[in-house]
């Protein structure tokens, strides 16, 4: 890979999705070296042109699809689920008992793990609530093959070790293989799949009271977090939540976004 073509990719990738991969040359060439010999692509500047000029932009999601990190788990910084059944969902059942609607976001969902969480958790809060609550998820992810797999809801006995014995029993059986879970059709149903860039305009027409937005800004650059963070700031209803990576910092500026606990903030 030429510095050249370096750049094409990375400016690409930059400009289109916010993913910063300025460092990380090692990783583009590793992932896609072999795709590119599997599909008779004889340099990345024939690669690159043939993404570019595919109207269908069927290319360019493989490129993503290639060039995201979709790592995610069960279980993963369970505080923020210990958070919320504590402290938000009581809160906002208070604050929303006449409409009994929640809008709920989780905007870098990846293979699901997260998404489904949220769903068990809500179905738990909820579901001996005399009059029901309207309480879907809405999970996007830029990657297709992601939230593909996200979708089958189905995953290997490894990946649900250590979710809560109560969550794997009760909302989720064995498939016929004998080897792997699958979320029962009540969880399921309860998330919507969408696939979403973050760096589009948000076309979300009701305000949410609760937005996961964990591990993905780390990909992002300082401008780009905080023009997403605007964007995210927008989306809020006053009162709702905010919850990012433990990792992440945000740059709040100006607005009126009160810090709660470490990666948890709160929209004045
Ligand atoms: C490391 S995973 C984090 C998954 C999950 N939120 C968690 O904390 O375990 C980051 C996800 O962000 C997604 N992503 C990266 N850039 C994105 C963008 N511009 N718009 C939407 N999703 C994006 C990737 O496809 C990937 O699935």
């Amino acid at each position: 890979m030429t510095e050249g073509e370096f750049r094409r990719i990375y400016q690409f990738v930059k400009g289109r999705y916010g993913i910063d991969l300025e460092r990380k040359k090692e990783m583009i060439q590793g992932r896609l070296e072999n795709f590119l010999r599997a599909n008779g692509y004889g340099s990345y500047t024939e690669y690159m042109d043939a993404v570019e000029s595919d109207i269908t932009g069927a290319k360019e999601k493989q490129l993503v699809d290639i060039l995201t990190t979709n790592h995610t788990f069960f279980m993963r910084e369970f505080e923020h689920f210990d958070f919320l059944k504590q402290v938000v969902l009581p809160e906002l059942k208070k604050k929303e008992e006449k409409k009994r609607d929640l809008c709920i976001w989780c905007g870098a969902a990846s293979t699901g793990q997260e998404p489904y969480m949220l769903a068990m958790l809500l179905r738990d809060f909820f579901c001996f609530e005399e009059k029901p609550w309207d309480t879907k998820v809405l999970a996007t992810d830029v990657s297709t093959k992601a939230l593909q797999y996200a979708a089958k809801g189905i995953y290997e006995r490894e990946q649900v070790t250590d979710l809560l014995p109560h969550w794997k029993h009760q909302y989720m059986h064995l498939v016929e293989d004998g080897v792997r879970y699958e979320m029962n059709p009540e969880i399921k149903e309860q998330i919507l799949f969408r696939q979403f860039n973050l760096m589009d305009t948000f076309p979300f027409k009701r305000k949410m009271h609760i937005i996961f937005l964990r591990n993905v800004m780390i990909y992002f650059d300082k401008d780009t977090k905080r023009e997403l963070i605007q964007k995210i700031y927008d989306v809020m209803e006053p009162g709702g939540y905010l919850f990012v990576g433990r990792t992440e910092t945000i740059d709040r500026g100006a607005l009126p976004l009160e810090l709660i606990c470490p990666s948890v903030f709160r929209k004045k």
